[in-house]
């Protein structure tokens, strides 16, 4: 071994230069503002725990039982028993009948979203993706060396798909559709009958349904049904977690629930052999699911009238500023405001003359897909009001600088 080839760094694979994850890659740059003496307000990541939610004591409860009765050992791979009953009989109840043979439970939504893409889609094969996104997918798709063709959601129309620009792109290669509903970054919620042209659509082209649900409980008037209720018999897999809606993001606990639609049969069973491969999901952690999806959810209706409040002041607050423009969310926790840029600047720009200038940190647009001099960016409103309206504060005296 020569001295120049010991002392040269290990090389990386290319896929990881195609892997971009901008909610977490912004925060270097948060760092630096932080390390220069500026206060970060963190708006960048979807975690309810960070401002100062709290995962049901029950939930808490059934792991912390299940850690000391000795449940640490490895467990099935696909999950425990009583939490894949638990998942099924909760997608039963909203209308899509789903077995619980036919659940995994796994390391967050996250897990569930990398299983079935990496069961399912080819190097080099295409998966309908919306655009703006939840950057997992395009990032788990880089790594398979397949393409994510985005679909547009539409700002003008309330963040709607396009469905026509959604036809347009469908090709042999086309596998699999995936629909956020409620939606990540947008805050929408889709109607029955867009849901049912996206299902048709799909139909027609033979292609996977994969629906991000991990939203569903979190519509500010109650809970959304889940797509399978529309078509209990389309090839339907839904993914959710206890992330969001249960408050306990840390644990990487989270479902996919197939639905019974035979042309899923091979699905299921690659699924499992990946699963096979990592072991198993957090085992303890399972043993809350059966508790959080049959026992007491009261936090939930609270949770979600929190979530409206802060949702309206945020449109409001964000609307009354010159320049900037937001479609309301009806769900969720995140708006996708739009500033007016001059020509020639990118949201990029904006975002990180926002953190340095006032320690105000969201994510660009085009971190979603977005294209960049569009100018959207993305908010996390989850801070209590009166830091909201600290922070719009901050916002609204540098946008009006910014737009001068
Ligand atoms: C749309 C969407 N899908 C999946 C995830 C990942 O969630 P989990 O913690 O369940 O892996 C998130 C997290 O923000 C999300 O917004």
């Amino acid at each position: 071994m020569t001295i120049a080839k010991a002392q040269s760094p290990i090389p990386t694979a290319a896929r990881v230069h195609r892997f971009t994850y901008a909610i977490r890659n912004i925060v270097s740059e948060a760092l630096k503002v932080e390390a220069a003496g500026t206060r970060v307000r963190y708006l960048n990541i979807g975690d309810p725990i960070a401002f100062g939610f709290k995962t049901p004591a029950h939930l808490i409860t059934a792991v912390e039982r299940a850690m000391r009765d000795g449940h640490n050992n490895y467990g099935p791979s696909a999950g425990i028993p009583v939490a894949r009953e638990a998942v099924a009989a909760e997608y039963t109840k909203n209308g899509f009948p789903i077995s619980a043979d036919r659940v995994f439970i796994t390391a967050g939504t996250s897990e569930g979203i990398e299983l079935t893409l990496g069961a399912v889609v080819e190097s080099g094969g295409e998966v309908l993706v919306p655009m703006p996104t939840y950057p997992l997918y395009t990032a788990v798709l880089a790594k398979l060396d397949a393409h994510a063709k985005y679909y547009r959601l539409d700002a003008s129309r309330g963040w709607m798909p396009d469905l026509d620009h959604l036809k347009s792109l469908v090709t042999p290669a086309t596998r699999a559709l995936v629909i956020i509903d409620p939606n990540n970054p947008t805050g929408a919620v889709y109607p029955t009958e867009t849901r049912r042209a996206l299902l048709n659509f799909a139909d027609q082209h033979g292609l996977l349904i994969l629906t991000d649900e991990v939203y569903g409980d979190l519509g500010f008037d109650g809970p959304i049904a889940p797509y399978g209720l529309l078509d209990p018999d389309a090839p339907i897999i839904s993914f959710s977690s206890l992330s969001k809606a249960y408050l306990a993001p840390g644990w990487r606990t989270g479902w996919m629930a197939c639905g019974r639609s035979p042309r899923l049969d091979d699905v299921v069973a690659a699924v499992k052999k990946l699963a096979d491969g990592r072991l198993c999901s957090t085992v303890p952690m399972q043993y809350a699911i059966a508790g959080a999806l049959t026992g007491d959810r009261s936090h939930q209706p609270l949770f979600r009238t929190e979530l409206k409040a802060r949702a309206d002041l945020t449109v409001n607050r964000l609307r009354a500023m010159p320049g900037v423009s937001c479609v309301a969310p009806t769900a969720a926790f995140y708006a996708m405001p739009k500033i007016a840029l001059p020509p020639g600047r990118t949201d990029e720009h904006y975002v990180k003359a926002l953190l340095h200038a006032t320690g105000v940190l969201c994510v660009y647009g085009s971190g979603f897909g977005l294209p960049a001099e569009e100018g959207f960016l993305r908010i996390v409103f989850l801070a209590p009001l009166d830091e909201l309206n600290e922070i719009y504060d901050l916002m609204a005296g540098f946008t009006a600088q910014y737009l001068q």
